[in-house]
C-alpha cells in the first residue's frame, strides 16, 4: 500500500501549486481523483494508485523519501513480512510512518542495532552494494575458545565456505568470566558473516550488535525506537 495523504497535500507536493492554492483548486471543481470531480476538503488518495488531474492534466506523485535508523531489538525479522508469522522491523516505524519503508541489507533474527530503512530504492544500492565497501561495526559477545592468533587471523581476513573476508578492525573491549566484549568492523555484509567469522576462529557469537555503518553511528538510540538520519548522515552514506 502506497502512503495515504490530504488531497491538497499531494497535489503541492507533484509541483503544481502551493498548499493553499491547491485548496482554491479543490474548491472551483478543478480537480479530479480517479476521473471524478471532488470539491469537498479533507479527502484523501493513496500515492500510486489513485490518478489525480488538475484541469484535465494528469499529476506525477512525487514520493516523499524517508531515510531513518532504527535500533532493532533480538526477535524481529528484517523483511517486510514473515512466513511465520515473526515480528518484522515494519511494525516497529509504521505506527508513525505510514510510507512503505524497508530495510537496507539485512540483520539476523537475534542481532540488535542499528539499520537503516529508506523508500529510496537508489540509496538503499548505494548503501549495500559491495562495490561501494561501506565498512560496518559491531559488538559482539562471544564465548570461550578465543585465542590471539583467531583475532589475528580476522584481522589478516579469513577464508569462510564462500569467500575470504577483507582484513577486519578487531578490539577487544572488555573480558568477564570467560566472555569477550569485541568490537569488530568487516567490508562486506554476507549472510551472517560475523557469527560465521568467529566460528571460523572456534568461539561463538552470544550476542551481537551493529553500531555503525560507515560514519554513521547509532549512538544512545534507545532500543526499537527510531529516528530520521540527517543530511548530513544521509551525504556520507551516499557519496
Ligand atoms: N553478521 C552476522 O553474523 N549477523 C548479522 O546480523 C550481521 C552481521
Amino acid at each position: 500500500m502506497g502512503e495515504i495523504v490530504r488531497l491538497q497535500k499531494y497535489i503541492a507536493q507533484s509541483g503544481a501549486a502551493s498548499r493553499r492554492h491547491a485548496e482554491e483548486l479543490i474548491a472551483e471543481g478543478r480537480v479530479k481523483v480517479n476521473g471524478k470531480t471532488v470539491t469537498e476538503f479533507g479527502v484523501k488518495v493513496e500515492i500510486g494508485a489513485d490518478s489525480v488531474e488538475v484541469d484535465g492534466k494528469k499529476l506525477e506523485p512525487v514520493l516523499k523519501k524517508y531515510y531513518i535508523m532504527l535500533n532493532k531489538p533480538s526477535g524481529y525479522v528484517t523483511t517486510m513480512s514473515d512466513e511465520f508469522g515473526r515480528p518484522t522491523v515494519v511494525e516497529l516505524i509504521s505506527g508513525e510512518i505510514k510510507a512503505r519503508l524497508f530495510p537496507v541489507g539485512r540483520l539476523d533474527f537475534d542481532t540488535e542495532g542499528l539499520l537503516l530503512m529508506t523508500n529510496d530504492g537508489d540509496f538503499s544500492y548505494k548503501v549495500t552494494h559491495p562495490k561501494f565497501e561501506k565498512e560496518k561495526t559491531y559488538i559482539a559477545e562471544v564465548g570461550g575458545g578465543l585465542t590471539i592468533s583467531g583475532l589475528n587471523r580476522l584481522r589478516r581476513g579469513i577464508k569462510l565456505e564462500d569467500f575470504t573476508t577483507s582484513p577486519a578492525a578487531v578490539e577487544i573491549l572488555d573480558s568477564k568470566a570467560g566472555r569477550y566484549e569485541i568490537k569488530i568492523t568487516i567490508h562486506e555484509g554476507k549472510n551472517r558473516q560475523v557469527r560465521r567469522m568467529f566460528e571460523a576462529i572456534g568461539t561463538k557469537v552470544l550476542s551481537l550488535r551493529r553500531i555503525a555503518i560507515g560514519e554513521v553511528e547509532l549512538g544512545n538510540l534507545p532500543h526499537g525506537r527510531w529516528r530520521h538520519l540527517t543530511s548530513h548522515e544521509i551525504n556520507c552514506l551516499i557519496r
